[in-house]
């Protein structure tokens, strides 16, 4: 439950000092933390056993649970690579479960307290289809993480954004790219526009026709409103779509369709339901591509971090 009498600030705090009363000496400042999508919590299997610590989400305050399948919903602290101190939310909580898009994004703000500088997004998105950014919808009509009186320790009243997503951490990911996806994958890698939208449900045909026209290569519902408030409080954001299906933009056939006649209910069904969105196969395709994802995310992370 949001305490409302609080500001997110305190809440934040209350988050961390029960995390670090609990965290051993390695992991009180994690420097990175990774937010695994639908179906992507195997990223947490990169962090070296040992080292590994974790909560659920309903023993840490304030902390917004998870109720979707595929979700775990815990917070795992350990060694990235047996050396980046790293903090991975398995599982997220979006604004469709009935969270304020402020408590959605709360986590972020427990990272920036713990002392991360950097944060690694990834979901599961349709695909729609290049400059890099997304389009929130939602916030740009005001339904927005950072509405309501501005909390200065994290940052300005009116951050820009349009410099999100950080250019050396993508240069990082090209380069990596390369040496963990076989060239006979044919997994691509691209940068583009991902929409942000409300859910649960998924697009009908003219909403997706309509983000296309927008200018949107993938289309979810979730991870912008992090990204948001993890700008406003001056963290580095990085973030990976898997595209997990391929959204449907083809209008269905009008009723008075010449195609339709003589044609049975059920081939009618069939018409109507090909390449309909399911959570199911967008969970499939990310257990497919999960170690792909895995490599990339982490060794990205390994690359970055050795440098510095
Ligand atoms: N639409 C919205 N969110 C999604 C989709 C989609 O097609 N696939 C995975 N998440």
């Amino acid at each position: 439950m949001v305490k409302a009498e609080m500001t997110a600030f305190a809440r934040a705090n209350e988050a961390v000092s029960y995390l670090r009363a609990n965290l051993p000496e390695g992991l009180q400042k994690p420097q990175v933390a990774i937010v695994c999508g639908s179906g992507l919590g195997g990223l947490a299997d990169t962090i070296h056993p040992e080292s590994r610590t974790e909560y659920d989400y309903a023993s840490i305050p304030n902390f917004p649970r998870s109720t979707v399948a595929g979700h775990a919903g815990k917070l795992v602290f350990g060694l990235l690579g047996q050396k980046i101190p790293a903090v991975l939310m398995v599982g997220r909580a979006h604004y469709y479960e009935g969270h304020s898009i402020d408590q959605v994004a709360f986590p972020i703000r427990v990272f920036k307290q713990l002392g991360v500088d950097t944060v690694v997004l990834t979901n599961a998105a349709g695909g729609l289809n290049s400059d890099y950014a997304h389009l929130f919808l939602a916030g740009l009509a005001g339904t927005h993480p950072l509405r309501g009186p501005n909390e200065d320790e994290f940052g300005v009243r009116f951050p820009p954004l349009s410099d999100a997503y950080d250019l050396e951490l993508r240069r990082h990911v090209h380069q990596t790219w390369k040496k963990v996806v076989s060239p006979e994958s044919n997994r691509r890698l691209h940068e583009g526009v991902y929409a942000y939208v409300g859910g649960p449900t998924y697009e009908t045909r003219a909403e997706s026709r309509m983000l296309r026209m927008l200018g949107a290569d993938v289309v979810g519902m979730s991870t912008v409103p992090e990204i948001v408030t993890a700008r406003h409080c001056g963290l580095r954001v990085l973030a990976f779509s898997l595209v997990t299906n391929q959204v449907v933009l083809s209008p269905v056939p009008r009723g008075d369709d010449k195609v339709l006649q003589g044609k049975a209910a059920d081939e009618l069904t069939a018409i109507l339901e090909k390449g309909k969105a399911g959570h199911e196969e967008v969970l499939e395709a990310g257990r497919a591509a999960a170690v792909d994802m895995q490599n990339l995310v982490a060794q990205t992370l390994l690359d970055v971090f050795d440098r510095i």
